[in-house]
């Protein structure tokens, strides 16, 4: 389908909208870390393109994903990964007009939960993304959903 958006000018209202959802990667370790490679690769191409930033969290069972932007950008995006086979159960969590973006420079940031990819999220990790994005409340909002999807 052919995107509607084609400059970062235009379009509306700054909105962030935040939905968590089921993850259907299957496969072995290496498979399922090649299907979030993916993910993340298009998500950079097309995010950088249309002004999206946000953040993308995996835990091996759920994704919680910040996309903000303009308006339209943001609601094609969405459009597009509501239909994505590779996840199921998506719930939209939350959409609202902000002022300001929580993930200013970051086409999409990747964070992986516990029971991922083998990884676990140190204090420090914690602590030195929510320094970087410099918005707590959304980070640990974000790992709250995705730690208590059922
Ligand atoms: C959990 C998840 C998150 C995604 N996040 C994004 C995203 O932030 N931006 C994006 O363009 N595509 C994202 N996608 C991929 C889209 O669903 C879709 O495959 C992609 O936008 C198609 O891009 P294309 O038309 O350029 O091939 C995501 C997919 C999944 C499963």
């Amino acid at each position: 389908m052919e995107r509607a958006v084609s400059s970062a000018e235009s379009y509306g209202e700054l909105v962030q909208i935040i939905y968590s959802s089921r993850s259907l990667l299957a496969g072995t370790t290496a498979e399922i870390a090649a299907g979030i490679a993916d993910i993340l690769a298009v998500s950079h191409r097309n995010n950088a393109r249309d002004d999206v930033t946000g953040a993308l969290f995996f835990n091996g069972r759920s994704f919680a994903q910040t996309l903000e932007g303009k308006s339209l950008a943001v609601a094609d995006c969405y459009a597009h990964i509501l239909k994505d086979k590779r996840h199921t159960d998506i719930r939209l969590l939350r959409h609202e007009y902000v002022t300001a973006r929580c993930f200013e420079g970051w086409a999409m940031a990747y964070v992986e939960g516990p029971c991922g990819l083998g990884f676990t999220i140190s204090p420090g990790f914690l602590h030195a993304t929510v320094a970087k994005n410099d918005e707590a409340a959304a980070v640990l909002e974000l790992m709250r959903h995705v730690m208590a999807y059922p």
